[in-house]
């Protein structure tokens, strides 16, 4: 039988039906991977996974990051400093529309969310589909996007959005080295996507104001209504998004709010730029 869903929006978001323990039991990970890829995000409401059961359901899907004791695979997604020591080097950068790990060769297929604290208000995760931003390009635009190259630095959305950093901070985010990817990312399996986000600082052999224009450009074309999708969460809600043909950004919150996603991420199948 398949699952039963919904669309949140026209070229991305799907509400999935489903209960725990279906998911746990791996019946339906092949149709999960694959609408995943059709619809960008997936949204689950009241499935109340531990921990525990959030990553194991994630290793129905693939490999996850962190082995395979669940333990040192749930990342802690706060400012709180008692879950998470580092939220205030690196999380500000997350309020910038951003794909994960764009400095590294092969980043994550994707990533599964469930709260544990909401914020009273804001907090919510916003995505954006960039297949779907790409496939809808004028042919014009596909031609003239083909073969070019982005630098990428992790540091730029961080840097824009922390006031006063320490040395300490600036030092951790100077020690990210830049990384250039394809503008558009080629799949194996036939589907392209833009790489884009807070991250794309500049493209190759392109002036500053050119490379500019066209960055925002992209990126207002890739948020359009049709393209995104905001998750208001609720507790007990499991989100997953594909890494590799989305952008996400988190709505500011107060920061003293506790607020604490855990996220158990999909190691990465298949690199930015096509291997020769
Ligand atoms: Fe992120």
């Amino acid at each position: 039988m398949s699952l039963k869903t919904a669309n949140l929006a026209p070229r991305i978001g799907s509400e999935v039906e489903s209960e725990a323990e279906t998911l746990l039991s791996g019946v339906h990970a092949q149709e999960i991977r694959n609408l995943l890829e059709e619809r960008g995000v997936l949204v689950f409401h009241d499935i109340d996974f531990s921990d525990e059961q959030m990553a194991e359901f994630a290793q129905t899907l693939g490999n996850i990051q962190g082995g395979t004791t669940y333990n040192g695979s749930i990342f802690k997604v706060t400012f709180d400093p008692e879950h998470n020591p580092l939220g205030e080097t690196y999380l500000m950068g997350a309020q910038e529309w951003h794909i994960d790990r764009t400095d590294i060769d092969v980043p994550p297929l994707g990533s599964m969310l469930t709260p544990r604290v909401l914020a009273k208000t804001g907090g919510q995760t916003d995505f954006a589909n960039t297949y779907a931003a790409y496939e809808d390009l004028p042919d014009e635009d596909k031609r003239f996007l083909e073969g070019l190259k982005v630098e990428h630095r992790v540091e730029a959305p961080i840097r824009r959005q922390t006031r006063n950093p320490t040395e300490e901070q600036v030092k951790a985010w100077q020690s990210k080295e830049p990384k250039i990817h394809p503008l558009v990312w080629q799949h194996r399996s036939g589907r392209k996507s833009l790489v884009l986000g807070g991250t794309a600082c500049r493209i190759l052999g392109m002036d500053e104001k050119e490379s500019d224009a066209l960055i925002e450009r992209l990126m207002k074309w890739s948020e359009q209504p049709d393209y995104t999708y905001r998750h208001e969460w609720r507790l007990g809600d499991l989100v997953i998004w594909d890494n590799t043909g989305t952008m996400h950004r988190m709505v500011p919150f107060d920061k003293a709010s506790g607020r604490r996603l855990h996220r158990v991420t999909l190691e990465g199948e298949e690199p930015i730029a096509a291997v020769a």
